[in-house]
């Protein structure tokens, strides 16, 4: 995903651009907005965690992208170019050196196995009313 601080900062074209740069195949994408249940439902692992309110807020308060990226290794291969979760720790290139604001409003969000991959593209592409 594209997260809202990203999209609403017009940074769509430049981070696809990265990701083309870096050999990923775009396989679906769509600009859509989650609502409350939906980011309640994908960040759920996170829901007793003190951040969950603020992160539900942020994710809900404008657009963002969903994408599903095939390449060989892409889970780990996606977690380097985008870098760490919080930029401050993000190495020079990174998606998230470049466009992320703070750990909170971090530009981007990527699967961290094939399994959670596979979770995340249903939940988006296969329809979120399922979740
Ligand atoms: P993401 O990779 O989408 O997965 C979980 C998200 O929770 C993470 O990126 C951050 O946006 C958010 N997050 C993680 N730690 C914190 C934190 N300490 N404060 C606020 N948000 C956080």
């Amino acid at each position: 995903m594209i997260k809202p601080d990203a999209v609403e900062a017009g940074h769509i074209g430049a981070i696809l651009e990265k990701i083309n740069a870096s050999g990923f195949k775009i396989v679906a994408m769509k600009l859509t907005q989650l609502s409350q249940r939906d980011a309640e439902t994908f960040y759920a692992v996170h829901k007793e965690r003190p951040f969950f309110g603020e992160l539900v807020e942020f994710m809900t308060r404008g657009p963002i992208v969903a994408a599903v990226l095939e390449k060989e290794n892409a889970v780990e291969d996606f977690r380097t170019l985008i870098g760490a979760t919080n930029p401050a720790d993000a190495a020079e290139g990174t998606i998230r050196k470049m466009y992320a604001k703070s750990v909170g409003e971090n530009a981007v969000h990527g699967s961290d196995s094939d399994e959670n991959a596979e979770i995340e593209s249903n939940f988006h592409f296969a329809g979120r009313e399922q979740f």
